[in-house]
Order: C-alpha cells, then structure tokens, then sequence
C-alpha cells in the first residue's frame, strides 16, 4: 500500500550512524527472477554516535532469514528497511533476502539490461540489493561472492577466486554501499594494461556484449591518458590490480565510478569512427576521464551526506573539465562548458528548480544530481583556482587528499583545507554553496584624467525559499585593449566582495575598450550598455578567445532580440563582422565554428523574458532562420571556399585538429544548403566515411525537407546498431519544421525500434522534442500532452528518467497566459495521477509551486 507524504530530509537534520561496519561478505545466487542475497555484515557500535535505534534500509526484498552471532532473530520490517534489537557490543548480522533483477525496471539496484546482470546503487539503490546502512558515511571493506552461469562475473576490487559457476572479489579500500557493483553476463574483454608511476601494473578491460568489441579501442586510450593526467596533474595512483569497464544499454544516467568496476551507458563508452561523431568521441573521452577520476575525488574521499554531492561531482566535473583542456583545445572547451552551462545551469537557475550547489533540504535525492550540483558545483572550483591562484590550489588539493583520504567529508571540510593551505577567509565564498540564482553583474564605466573606472554591482533575484541574497565574493577577469588592439592591462583578476564596487586604472593615454569576465571568470550574467561597434571591435581584437566568441555572441543575440522585438533586419555589422572571422585563417577552426553558431531559441527565450517580454517561441525560431539565411546570402562566396578548404584527406581521427576541421567544413556546409537546396549535402551523405559526416549531411537534407531518401537509407543502414538508432529517431525529431515537430515525434513513438524501456531511445524521442522549443511549445499543446502522455505511462516502469524529463516544463512560467494554462493542466494531469513516483511527485510539485 501507498502511505502518507513522502518525507522530507534536511541537511541540518544529519547525525552519524549507530554503528560502524568492519566488513561486509556478500553472496549473490543469480538468477532473473530469484535472485539470493546471503550478506554477512561485521557490527560495532559507534563511539561518535548518538543513540538511536538500530536500523538497516531496504526496499522490495523479500527477508528469507536473519540471525545476529548465528542465532536466528525476527526484525520488524517498515517501509523503507528494518529494526531489530542488537547487543551493545560487536556483533555479526546475516541475512539472506531473495530479490528479481529481471522484474527491475527502475534501473535502480540489482537488474538486467539485454540478459546481463548490472548494478546501479548511487544514491541510494543498495537497500533495493539487501538490509544495509544505505548512506555514504558508512564505509566498508566488501567482499564478493558471485554464483552463476554467466562466463563473466565481476565486481570490485581484486579478483580473490574463480571457478566453474563462481567468482570472489576482495576490495581492500573501505567504500559506501553506493559504489558498490556487479555485473554478470556473456561479455567479451577488449584488454589494455597500465604501469603506474611507482611501477605497478594494472590490468585494464573494457567489456561489452558480443559485436561491440571492434568499439573499444578510443575509450581504452581515453582511460589510459586519463591515468596517466592524473599522476602528472594531481599526483594520484591507481590502487587497484584491475580497472574493469562495462558498457550497459539500458541505464538511466551517463555513466557510474563504482571502486574498480566502472559501469557506462553504452553510448558512453562505445566509439568508431562509423557509428560516432566527432561529439560523441570528445564527450567519452570526457566521461570515462569523469569516472576514472572519481577514484580519488569520490572513493578514497567520498561524501558524508548526499547534501555534500557536488563535493566530489563538481570536483570531479573540474577535473575532467580540466583534461580536456589539456588534451585539446582550452579556449573551445571553455566556450562549449560555457554555451551547455547556460543552457542548463542557468535555465534551472531562473526558475522553480532553482537549488543550492549544496541544497538543504531534499524529498528524492536523484533529483538532485542536476547541472547546478555539477556544472555550478565545478565553477565554483574554477573560481576558488582563479582566487587563490595555481600554486596554492595545487598546495590546498595535495592537503585535501592527505587529510581527508578515507573519510567521509562536507563542503566544510573542502574549504577549511583551502583555509588551511592559504590562510585566506572562505567565509564568505561559501556563500556560493549556500545561495541558489544566478548573479547579475552590471557594470558602467568612465575615463577621466588617464584614469579608467570600471563601477560593478552585483545583485541576485530571489529563488524558491530564498529571498534574499548577500553579496558574493566574485573574480572579475579584466583585461583593457586600445583602440588600435594592443593591449594595455593584461588579465587581472578584481575580487569583488561588496554589492557595489569600483577599480580603477591609471595611467591610460586614451580611453581603453575593456574585455570584462575573460575566460568566464565567475558564473554571472554581465550587464553592461555597450555599443555593437564596441563588440565587434573585441570580436576582431580581443587576446581572450573566450571574450572574443562571447563578443560575436552577445553581438547576435542583440540583433536577432531587435529582430524579434522590432521587426529589424538583420544586422550588416554582424554579418561582416562574422565574416570576417569565418574567413581569418589564422584563427582555428573548430573556434571559427563556434562564432559561427547561434544563440539557442531557449537562450532568447530566457533573454526576452529577462527583459520584460513574453517570448514567442515561433517567432524565436523564425528569426533565426531569418538570419542564418542572411549568414548563406552574405558569406555565398566564402562558403564554397571554406567548405572545400577544410576538407580532410587523411585517416579519420577523433582529435582536436580533425574535429575542428570538421565542425567548420559542417557549418559552412549548413549554410550552404541554404544556397544549393542541400545538393552538397547529398553529395557529402553519399560519400561519407564516418558518422560526423554523415550524420551532419543527414541534418542538411531534413533541414531544407530533403531528408526522405536519407531517411529510409539511413535506417536500412543502421538498423543493426541502437547507438545509431537513437541518432535517426532524434535528428528527424530536431530537424523537423516546428509545426510538424509534434507530429514527427508522435510517429516515432510508434516505430517499432521505439521502447520506452531504454532510457536513451526515449530521450533520443521525447527528450529531442523538449530540446526544441519553437515545436515543443506548440500554440495548441499538443507537445505538452504528447509529454505528459508519455511521462504517465514511463513513470511505473522508471521514476528516475521520468522525473528527470520533467524539466522540460520547468521554464513554463515565462510563456503567455495560454500556454501556461495548457502546461499547468499537463502538470496537474500528471500529478493526479495514480501512485505517481515520489521523483516525479517532487519534480512536478517544485516546477508547479
Ligand atoms: N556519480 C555518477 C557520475 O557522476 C552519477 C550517478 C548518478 N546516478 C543516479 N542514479 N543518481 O558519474
Ligand atoms: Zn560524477
């Protein structure tokens, strides 16, 4: 039976567990429907401990038998786990529970995905496995014991045993109950080998189900170099004899940091140069550095509490932020974290969802796992490195993991080591952990006497249960350029503190045009009154590429807003401006894409709404269209040029210089097709020899209605290879006519490839729908109730994939009275109905207010 509310649990309500865990055995009989549970758990009351009665979680288990010291007991099991009475002393608990892997649709704990055994436990699916201290301050030396037929079975640690129908494995490091896992299945070994700096070797796998192994090879050296990154930059080893890697389809995040035995979502770990694009090979490489990171910030120090999350996710976040900028290109990675950061971060940021980067207060904690606890979570890192400076944010980190390794730590913790290691007062700069919104910063300048000033204040709108804000402490990047494009104040960090400050510059001949917020200093919305003349000059001039993207940007972003609002043409200075970077060889390519790509009909939606306007998402859409014709008309001779000049002649490699290249030839080529009727892209889709190309050409053609021989070609092609599957079932959903977008996805979900079961094959439906406004906001509602729809009938089968979906409806409250009546009606539809998961209850209920 259902019961009453669920509960809400708050930070300041943490207290430490009864009991400390000296070690778990676990066994695992497997089997789909029946699977058997034997755990032999080592008890010892806790000093540091309040009393408390003795509790285990546990959810859907059924108890076979449990006995403490070998006597058998009778605990009374409640909803979410058990009691029972313990000695005051050590004691040893067994339990054997018996649980259905096969019946687990959740995604959550013990299930199957295409016949093979996997494990999800982060937050909090090990109570689903068996009776346990399910919070990840318990830590734990785990051995496991796996029964089965299946060729491979493994989990963390060392592998101690191994026979017929049997493996053990031994993990010598204490972890939480979350990292554990095991997986279980017919599975092939694409191999590799590591020797760590001090000379150990470690054996490396990637597994993967029977036709996936010709795609192992770039996660191998993606995982190789990240080993490698971390002992070079952060000085940490690996510390285990194997580092296992599986490929799961059927999972419901990107990808999981268990101790050892790494667990990816396929489209995470697979990669050819066929079947992947240049995006997917960057966006691996990223994750499978992500997870290996984690080693360190994650398991060896782990959280106290799930309040604590982005401790080690914006760390970790950070990190692999940070390699990626090693092994390619920094200033593109920093635009494109900066482009999903506001299209993520900050849309959750200005609106319901809004929440700390540690929140307070939490119903269901996978709600949680959000862009702001991430990507914020791993700016506030960056602007803690830009404060103290490089040495003392390598000196602080080295402190970090000498002090903290094996515990279980809060934010606290985190800042005291910077304290510590620089003698500096954080106290205010926790205020970024503490305060959801984003900062807007507004700045006015004024030259005087050879003396600049530059005048910011800093204020934040309130958020759900916050409202009010103190100031931040803010590192303002500035650099100033003269009017002929020296330079005259290199980068120089302002540490603003107060609501309102100023700095001043002396010394200047004539007055400089200033490059403010370089590199994307601090997660802010810049205010600032400045002419297009001035923008255009940084987009020509600026020494920080990040501002010099950011210039041609907010130079866009003003055009298509004069577009929307007055009717305005587009605007020549863009265009020439724009063009003159298109064309600048000197500049690399893969940047000159990036200028060359558009702010998002969400961005101008956010935009318009800041304003005081109500934006229109087809007249959004329309505007862009409008330009990105006028971008063909005015560059139709550059074009042609561009497009054949970056043409690659050589063997296909996913790095930075080829996907570059790539994304250059593919945006000229987008325009183009707006020019020839998509006749190059035709060419290109019949020629091409790996997936960026093909996949790019692909969009061309649905783009100017030319996809329907493609359609039909591409899927006869693919229709072997799910990963490519999902990529058909979206770009014709994101390449649709917004007037049709609701149509097209409505018939998708009735292909039979269509399965609501996998998590990616309904994101790559629906989720590709709410990725495009102008179609899913559709007048009528029909994109809404198309959601909704679906939503309802997910949410039995997977809360945690529904409730995250729900987002799309999180920016409702900035479109017109009708469309805001037929959202809320969706909500409350949804929220009506029947035994609703408390993650979509909770989701719904914050975005509804
Ligand atoms: N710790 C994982 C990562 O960042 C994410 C796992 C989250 N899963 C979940 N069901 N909440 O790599
Ligand atoms: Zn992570």
């Amino acid at each position: 039976m259902k019961d009453a509310a669920p509960q809400t649990i708050h930070l300041a309500d943490y207290a430490a567990y009864s009991h400390l865990v000296d070690s778990v055995h676990l066994t695992f009989r497997l089997s789909p429907d029946a699977t058997r549970v034997i755990s032999r758990i080592v008890f010892r009351p806790n000093p540091d401990a309040p009393a408390q009665p003795f509790f285990l979680h546990g959810e859907g288990l059924r108890l076979i038998s449990a006995s403490i010291d070998g006597a058998p007991v009778t605990p009374t099991l409640t909803e979410t786990g058990l009691t029972c009475d313990v000695p005051d002393g050590p004691f040893v608990w067994e339990t054997e529970v018996e649980i259905a892997p096969a019946g687990n649709t959740a995604l959550e704990g013990l299930y199957m995905s295409n016949g093979m055994y996997c494990t999800q436990c982060e937050a909090e699916g090990f109570r689903k496995i068996t009776y346990y201290p399910d919070r990840p301050d318990v830590m734990s030396i785990f051995t496991v014991r796996i029964e089965g037929a299946e060729p491979v079975l493994l989990s963390n640690g060392n592998p101690v045993a191994q026979g017929a129908g049997f493996a053990e494995w031994h993990d010598p490091w204490p972890k939480p109950a979350y990292l554990f896992a095991l997986v279980a299945g017919e599975l092939l070994a694409h191999p590799g080998e590591f020797t760590t700096q001090s000379g150990r070797k470690v054996t490396l796998n990637i597994w993967v189900r029977p036709g996936d192994e010709d795609k192992c090879a770039f996660g191998m050296e993606a995982l190789k170099a990240s080993m490698r990154w971390d002992e070079q930059v952060y000085g940490r080893e690996y510390d285990l004899d194997i580092f296992n890697i599986v490929a799961v389809d059927d999972f419901n995040m990107g990808a999981m940091e268990n101790k050892g035995l790494n667990i990816f979502n396929s489209s995470c770990v697979l990669a050819s140069p066929e079947t992947s694009t240049d995006a997917n090979f960057e966006r691996i490489e990223a994750i499978i550095a992500h997870e290996y990171f984690h080693n360190w910030t994650g398991n060896r120090i782990t959280c106290r509490d799930w309040f604590q999350l982005c401790l080690k996710e914006g760390l970790t976040v950070y990190r692999d932020s940070q390699f990626t900028s090693d092994v390619r290109s920094a200033p593109v990675k920093r635009i494109e974290d900066v482009i999903q950061l506001r299209a993520r971060q900050f849309r959750e940021d200005n609106g319901p969802l809004a929440h700390p980067v540690r929140p307070e207060s939490f119903v269901e904690i996978n709600n949680f796992y959000t862009a702001t606890v991430y990507e914020k979570g791993a700016e506030l890192i960056g602007m803690l490195k830009t404060l103290v400076g490089d040495a003392d944010y390598a000196r602080a980190l080295d402190l970090y993991f000498e002090r903290h390794d094996g515990q279980a730590c809060t934010i606290e913790d985190w800042l005291k080591v910077f304290e510590d290691a620089t003698g500096r007062d954080l106290g205010q700069f926790k205020r970024w952990y503490a305060q959801a919104g984003t900062p807007r910063l507004s700045v006015t300048d004024e030259f005087a006497d050879g003396r600049y000033t530059l005048h910011f204040s800093q204020q934040t709108p309130p958020t759900p249960g916050q409202d009010q804000k103190d100031p931040r402490v803010i590192p303002i990047a500035v650099g100033l350029l003269n009017p002929n494009g020296d330079e005259v104040l290199p980068t120089t960090v302002l540490e603003m503190t107060q609501a309102s400050q100023s700095f001043s510059f002396d010394g200047l001949a004539t007055r400089p045009i200033p490059s403010i917020l370089r590199n994307f200093s601090a997660p802010v919305i810049l205010e600032r009154a400045t002419s297009n003349a001035e923008r255009a000059f940084l987009l020509a001039h600026d020494t920080d590429p990040f501002n010099r993207w950011e210039a041609g940007r907010a130079l866009a972003r003003d055009g298509l807003i004069r577009m929307i609002l007055e009717g305005a043409a587009p605007d020549t200075a863009f265009l020439e401006a724009l063009q003159a970077v298109a064309r600048d060889d000197s500049l690399d390519p893969a940047f000159r894409a990036l200028a060359m790509g558009l702010p998002s009909q969400d961005d101008l939606a956010q935009t318009l709404f800041d304003m005081g306007h109500t934006p229109d998402p087809q007249a959004i859409w329309q505007a862009l269209e409008t330009l990105k014709q006028a971008m063909a008309q005015h560059m139709q001779d550059l074009l042609p040029r561009l497009y054949a000049q970056y043409q690659i002649e050589e063997a296909y490699r996913p790095d930075a210089t080829q996907t570059g290249a790539r994304a250059l030839a593919n945006t000229a080529l987008a325009l183009l097709s707006r020019l020839d009727g998509g006749a190059q892209a035709q060419r290109q889709y019949d020629s091409a020899g790996n997936m960026t190309q093909q996949l790019a050409a692909y969009g061309c053609l649905l783009t100017v209605g030319k996809g329907t021989a493609a359609t039909t070609a591409f899927y006869e092609q693919w229709k072997h290879d799910r990963l490519v599957i999902d990529k058909w079932f979206s770009l014709q959903i994101a390449c649709a006519d917004p007037a049709e977008a609701v149509d097209v996805t409505r018939a998708l979900t009735k292909h039979p490839d269509f399965t609501m079961k996998n998590p990616n094959r309904f994101r790559a439906t629906l989720g590709a729908l709410t990725a495009s406004p102008a179609g899913f906001h559709q007048a009528t509602g029909a994109g809404y109730a198309l959601l909704a729809d679906w939503l309802i009938r997910l949410d039995p089968l997977n809360p945690q994939t529904t409730a995250r979906m729900c987002s799309a409806f999180e920016t409702w409250r900035r479109y017109d009275a009708g469309r805001q009546g037929l959202i809320k009606a969706q909500l409350d539809r949804i929220l009506s109905t029947p035994n609703l998961s408390r993650d979509t209850a909770e989701m719904l209920g914050r975005i509804r207010g």
